[in-house]
């Protein structure tokens, strides 16, 4: 079914009949999907209490509308174009017909090894196609997926496990990365050391590595398809029944689960797949997200898949073999839609046009960006070079909880503006919030960006503590949805997102609370207290500062930092490792005890002759001090 709108004016009018009457301009669209029982209702809410339903009492399963139903027309197309890590191996072709039965094999394997419906299951695997399928076995058979990103470490995949009280984990050897092999196995077999709820460990083999299989808990994959029937029925499931969990990072130390539901999950990812990316019958899109952040759930799996698109899955990272390879791999596959993080897109500029100029890039038609602000010099490159100046960019926002694309450009027909994500999506009510809780309605001015209205997709609860998602999300603004960025709009009611105004800081276009990565630091025994913030980074977008207050000052500060630094890697994973830790005898404090963060911030930028007033602190002189020592 398309659902595609196809011009500016189309778009404002149903943007305008999506405020006027939200629950009809859904229902339309919700019913081209396959529904084993229609819904009753279609959105039923209260934003006090964060109780939220979709397509009230409809009977569904996403998978049916993700698999099943394209047999019969696209039963041959490829649905998943995987390109491994090593560009001298072989691609593979997965076809909907293919993955059909490779995922209804896999359910049948997940029911032998005793998973039911509503049971939580924990993937940490590499980018292969089994990590899609294990996806859609678990949403087949009701049970509840987490994946957890196979860049984070055993400790905080036990935190996820224990949240989550999983069952099951599915893992693999390890990992190919660049030139490098990454053990995978073993971080199970280390969290697992922490987790009591496991039964059954699923290894994928990936890499052919000697690893230790524990008798009576751990399993290859291939032994456990063996014989298994490739139909499997697709367990009936309500809308509102947990599709998955997906853990990201807030301002307090734990991270928390956000869940999302089959029904609105289903229509919105579709719905927005299409109408942002404008994806055509025979295109290819590529999305070079990993599975295990919500851009690739819902952007390489469930938006695409439901679609009947081809979408394309990589295995390896922009700069293997050789910094031509994102581009190399558009020029192999004929890709048509292509969207990536800024964080490439900048890494990709510093090594020279000629990577991209050497590929022929003319299949392109779209390309994107997610994750953190695009600013205007990546921009206007990947614009350029990239895009050659003939096709648009599209600037995506949205969260790991909103579950898809909120506020973008719309498949290349609604304006361009640099550094501005644009118009929200139909079905999507932002607005922007003053200091005093009143709605701003003027232009140009920065605000807290909320969300008025329900979309099919909003988070439903925070897994296990419904209180903090109604505290987190809810309460901030009455009877709104706040997202914890600021925000700006033009007169012409185009959004520019500033950045998050909360304490979570977005690295490389990932999320880390900073209470988390203090904690983390916190626990290196050198350490008495510490306070981290972001500061601008050339590449990442914001990179990790860390002031560290040890017993006394470290005689040795390489020696310092290279024990706090492996405190972060092992409790949270290399991908939170700070850039700069400057060794402080204090940290600025109110009188009451409470950090200064915003001093520490403005260090950290070197905006050390911007600081403001410091007569309020409980210790002045020591900010002298974190200036005089501070690291550029
Ligand atoms: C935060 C959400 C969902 C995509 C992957 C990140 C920032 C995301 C943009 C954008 C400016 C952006 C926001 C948001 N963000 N996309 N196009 N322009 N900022 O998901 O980990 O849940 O992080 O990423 O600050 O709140 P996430």
């Amino acid at each position: 079914m398309d659902l595609r709108i196809k011009s500016f004016e189309e778009y404002k009018a149903k943007y305008k009949a999506s405020v006027d009457n939200p629950d009809a301009f859904w229902d339309e669209i919700a019913k081209t999907f396959t529904w084993k029982k229609p819904y009753e209702k279609v959105c039923d809410y209260n934003f006090i209490k964060a109780d939220i339903k979709w397509f009230v009492n409809g009977k569904l399963n996403i998978t049916e509308n993700v698999l099943d139903r394209h047999l019969e027309k696209r039963g041959d197309k490829i649905a998943l174009l995987w390109e491994p890590n090593n560009p001298t191996e072989k691609h593979q072709e997965i076809t909907y017909r293919k993955l059909y039965e490779r995922v209804c094999e896999f359910s049948n394997a997940l029911k032998a090894q005793g998973i039911k419906k509503g049971d939580r299951v924990v993937l940490y695997m590499p980018m292969v196609p089994e990590l899609a399928i294990a996806c859609l076995a678990c949403a087949r058979i009701g049970a509840i997926h987490s994946v957890v990103f196979a860049g984070f470490s055993a400790v905080a995949m036990a935190d996820r496990i224990n949240d989550s009280q999983a069952k099951m984990v599915i893992t693999a050897d390890g990992l190919n990365r660049g030139p490098k092999q990454i053990p995978l196995k073993e971080v199970v077999d280390e969290a697992l050391k922490s987790c009591t709820t496991i039964e059954t460990v699923i290894v994928f083999n990936c890499l052919n590595r000697n690893i230790t299989m524990q008798a009576g808990r751990d399993l290859w994959w291939h032994n456990t398809i063996e014989g298994m029937p490739k139909v499997c029925p697709a367990e009936e499931m309500d809308s509102e029944d947990m599709l998955f969990i997906l853990y990201t990072s807030g301002s307090t130390g734990k991270p928390k689960g956000v869940v999302h539901t089959h029904g609105g999950y289903m229509v919105y990812t579709t719905y927005t797949f299409q109408n942002v990316f404008q994806y055509e019958e025979n295109d290819v899109y590529w999305c070079t997200a990993d599975i295990g952040w919500i851009t690739g759930h819902s952007y390489i799996v469930y938006g695409p898949l439901s679609s009947g698109a081809t979408s394309v899955m990589f295995e390896g990272v922009p700069s293997f073999p050789d910094a031509g390879r994102f581009w190399q791999i558009c020029e192999k596959h004929k890709v048509n839609q292509f969207y990536t993080a800024p964080t490439a897109i900048r890494a990709l500029m510093a090594c020279g046009n000629e990577h991209v100029t050497s590929a022929n890039l003319d299949s392109l038609k779209l390309i994107g960006s997610v994750g953190e602000p695009i600013n205007e010099e990546a921009w206007q490159w990947y614009y350029k070079e990239v895009g050659k100046e003939k096709i648009p960019v599209i600037d995506t926002w949205w969260q790991t909880e909103n579950g898809g694309i909120m506020i973008s450009g719309l498949g290349g027909y609604s304006p361009m503006k640099p550094t501005f994500a644009g118009y929200p999506l139909p079905g999507i009510q932002p607005c922007l919030m003053g200091q005093d809780g009143k709605e701003i309605t003027e232009a140009n001015q920065e605000g807290h960006l909320c969300i008025k209205y329900p979309w099919p997709s909003i988070i439903r609860t925070t897994y296990g503590d419904h209180e903090r998602c109604i505290l987190t999300y809810f309460t901030a603004y009455k009877n709104h949805y706040f997202t914890g960025d600021g925000a700006k709009r033009d007169e012409n009611g185009m959004y520019r997102i500033i950045g998050r105004v909360d304490d979570v800081i977005n690295v490389s276009g990932h999320r880390f609370g900073t209470a988390e990565i203090e904690d983390a630091i916190n626990s290196s025994e050198l350490v008495v207290e510490s306070a981290v913030v972001g500061y601008p980074h050339a590449i990442k977008g914001q990179g990790i500062y860390a002031f560290v207050v040890c017993d006394k000052l470290p005689e040795n500060n390489s020696e310092a930092e290279g024990k706090i630094i492996a405190s972060v890697t092992k409790q949270i994973g290399k991908i939170a490792n700070p850039e700069k830790i400057q060794f402080v005898s204090d940290l600025p404090k109110t009188r009451s005890g409470k950090i200064m963060r915003r001093i520490l911030r403005k260090i950290a930028e070197g905006e050390v002759k911007n600081i403001g007033d410091t007569s309020t602190l409980l210790n002045p002189d020591v900010v002298e001090d974190i200036v005089k020592g501070a690291l550029h």
